[in-house]
């Protein structure tokens, strides 16, 4: 592989001493850029996933305007439940929605594991392509679901509240949701490896949905899943496990073989720091709303959670994906804050 020109990002991942902290966004390619909007406006979600050219297009977006220091590859965590035969639409002004739940021994029992290449390779072709079009300047990121997170798609049917379906599932019928959760890890480890291999220099886990569970179910229904992807990966990549809402695994997390742990902005960067030892590079954790914020106040809240956080051993990021409804200029000052950090 070449030799990335910008690799702050990774160093940040090594741990390695840095001139300032990297940055990028989750959910960078999103509906508050409007060239993102133009191609949503053409061709509809699954289309721009499948499609190469549209998928590394809407991922290289927000670095031509924003030149942040990673890029993360247009895609969805769902595509997971697809390739495992599960049905999956998304719908306008309301998310995705899945019409066939899995909530049934029988209908675990009937989910195969399929050929990576055959059921994802678009997503291989997409990876080859965008890694051209970056040309080596910054890294690119791969991610998927935690296997909890994609369950409670699968059983709820769609977003919710409270999951409680999923939960129910897990707690009525345990054999039948751990079966399940292992097929959807042991397919994410083997879509993973491939990503890596396709050229993404790091991947992101997803567990978005975490924070649902108990502290000690957490550790049963989600962590222990998402640690089998780390030891898989770990010797493939850098991998970055983000719960959201997860803050009181922190500790537990940061004992495993992950690069970077991410965090919401419910915790503080020194909680956050003291719950994992200082042992681990984080990544976060700017409430999205706080965009909302005038420019100079977004660029004092940035340097002041540097300040926090510190330099090293730390990715400026959000603490969840960025929101539809941010002006440009907004988002503007939360990149141009970490650039001007010194
Ligand atoms: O971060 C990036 O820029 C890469 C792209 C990305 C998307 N989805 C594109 C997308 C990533 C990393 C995801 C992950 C994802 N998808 C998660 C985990 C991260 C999180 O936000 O918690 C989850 C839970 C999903 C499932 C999903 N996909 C939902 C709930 C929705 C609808 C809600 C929404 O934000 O609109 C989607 C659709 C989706 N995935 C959109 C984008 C840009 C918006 C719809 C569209 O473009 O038509």
């Amino acid at each position: 592989m070449n030799k990335i020109k910008n690799d702050l990002f990774l160093r940040a991942l090594k741990q390695e001493v840095v001139p300032r902290p990297p940055v990028w966004m989750m959910r960078q390619a999103g509906r508050y850029l409007p060239e993102f909007r133009a191609l949503r406006d053409k061709y509809d979600f699954f289309t721009r996933c499948q499609t190469p050219e549209l998928a590394a297009e809407i991922t290289v977006q927000p670095i031509r305007r924003y030149g942040m220091d990673a890029a993360i590859l247009f895609s969805d965590i769902l595509v997971i439940p697809q390739a495992l035969g599960i049905e999956v639409q998304m719908k306008k002004d309301f998310g995705p929605y899945l019409p066939h739940t899995i909530r049934s021994q029988k209908e675990v029992d009937a989910i195969q594991i399929p050929d990576v290449y055959e059921s994802l390779g678009y997503v291989m072709d997409a990876i080859k392509l965008t890694k051209e079009m970056l040309n080596d300047e910054i890294p690119l990121i791969g991610f998927a679901g935690s296997p909890w997170t994609i369950l409670c798609y699968c059983v709820e049917g769609r977003g919710s509240k409270s999951f409680d379906k999923a939960k129910e599932f897990c707690f009525t019928q345990p054999e039948a949701a751990h079966e399940m959760l292992q097929k959807i890890t042991d397919l994410t480890i083997l879509y993973l490896i491939e990503k890596v291999k396709s050229g993404v220099n790091a991947v992101q886990v997803f567990d978005s949905w975490g924070g649902m569970l108990s502290p000690s179910d957490y550790q049963v229904f989600s962590w222990q899943y998402i640690n089998q992807i780390v030891e898989a990966l770990k010797d493939y990549a850098p991998v970055i496990a983000f719960g959201k809402g997860c803050w009181f695994a922190l500790e537990t997390m940061a004992q495993s073989n992950v690069s970077a742990l991410g965090v919401d902005w419910t915790i503080t960067p020194e909680l956050a720091r003291k719950f994992t030892h200082h042992k681990v590079t984080l990544q976060g954790n700017f409430d999205p709303s706080r965009l909302l914020s005038p420019p100079a106040e977004i660029k004092r809240l940035v340097h002041q959670m540097i300040d926090q956080f510190g330099k090293d051993k730390y990715i400026v990021n959000l603490g969840h994906g960025i929101l539809p409804n941010i002006p440009l200029e907004n988002a503007q000052a939360f990149i141009d804050a970490v650039k001007e950090y010194a």
